[in-house]
């Protein structure tokens, strides 16, 4: 089967699970699945049971798409995104923005825990722009000419008026949050010091191993993206050593700030 005839099985798949008129999609990394919890009137399908899907197996990605009502909004949420490092292909972890514009979906909000190259543990992190440092692109192979053109443009593809909305928003509430550049990687290895201090030269503020790709299929296609970060770690060399149990620990704490901020986005986007 094509891509393309995948995402539309998929799509009517949902559909007809009540999949109904998504405005927003929502992306949600590692330890931040939660939120997806207090969506109301919700349905929620287990990765297994939804035809083109993948598998997630990352501890802190709980493995379900859920769909219903979130700070007054539809919303489709993924509690768990895939990652290239766990050896799925580009059009995997791609898949689920796919079907996000296919549902109809005016935007994607997309989140994730980031080593900070500059800005340490527990800061919340709007993305201004990335640097594609995977050395792929989902987008190599066949155009979807339906989706968007052959060579789209970069140049916003991090909305500036959803970055100005989570500004505002955040200033209202009271939550830090600042705003800099991600550069994503394949991982699963974190980065050496040296790729580090090389990363700093090039402008970067945070490095993790997502995002780039669902980010550059969403704006393909013309779908406007608010990417938020967690800063959960200080990228290697800045402290002793890296692990994902700091991870875990840190979105632990500054999730209850997320959740509302995501929230409160969400009403006025
Ligand atoms: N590097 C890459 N990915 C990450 C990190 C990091 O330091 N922290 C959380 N995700």
């Amino acid at each position: 089967m094509s891509l393309l005839e995948k995402i539309n099985e998929t799509r009517d798949f949902l559909t007809a699970q009540g999949v109904q008129e998504p405005e927003f999609g929502l992306i949600l990394g590692s330890g931040l699945g939660e939120l997806a919890e207090e969506i109301e009137n919700a349905v929620v399908l287990d990765y297994a049971d939804i035809p083109n899907w993948g598998r997630s197996t990352v501890t802190g990605h709980a493995g379900k798409l859920v769909y219903g009502d979130l700070a007054g909004r539809k919303v489709l949420a993924l509690q768990g995104r895939f990652h290239f490092y766990e050896g799925n292909s580009l059009d995997l972890v791609t898949f689920p923005v796919r079907i996000m514009k296919a549902l109809g979906c005016q935007g994607v909000l997309v989140t994730n825990a980031a080593g900070g190259i500059g800005f340490g543990p527990g800061t919340l992190m709007t993305i201004s722009d990335h640097i594609n440092f995977t050395g792929r692109n989902p987008l190599i192979g066949e155009n979807l000419e339906t989706f968007g053109p052959r060579f789209p443009d970069m140049s916003n593809a991090y909305s500036k008026d959803y970055r100005k909305t989570a500004h505002q928003v955040a200033d209202k509430l009271g939550i830090k949050l600042d705003e800099g550049v991600y550069i994503g990687v394949s991982g699963p290895s974190y980065e050496t010091p040296a790729e580090i201090r090389a990363f700093k030269t090039m402008g970067a503020d945070a490095v993790g191993m997502s995002t780039v790709p669902e980010v550059i299929v969403a704006a393909h296609s013309g779908l406007n993206v608010l990417g938020i970060s967690a800063i959960t770690n200080h990228a290697a060399g800045f402290q002793d050593e890296l692990n994902h149990d700091e991870v875990v620990a840190v979105t632990e704490r500054i999730k209850e700030d997320f959740k509302s901020l995501v929230k409160a986005v969400l009403a006025e986007l």
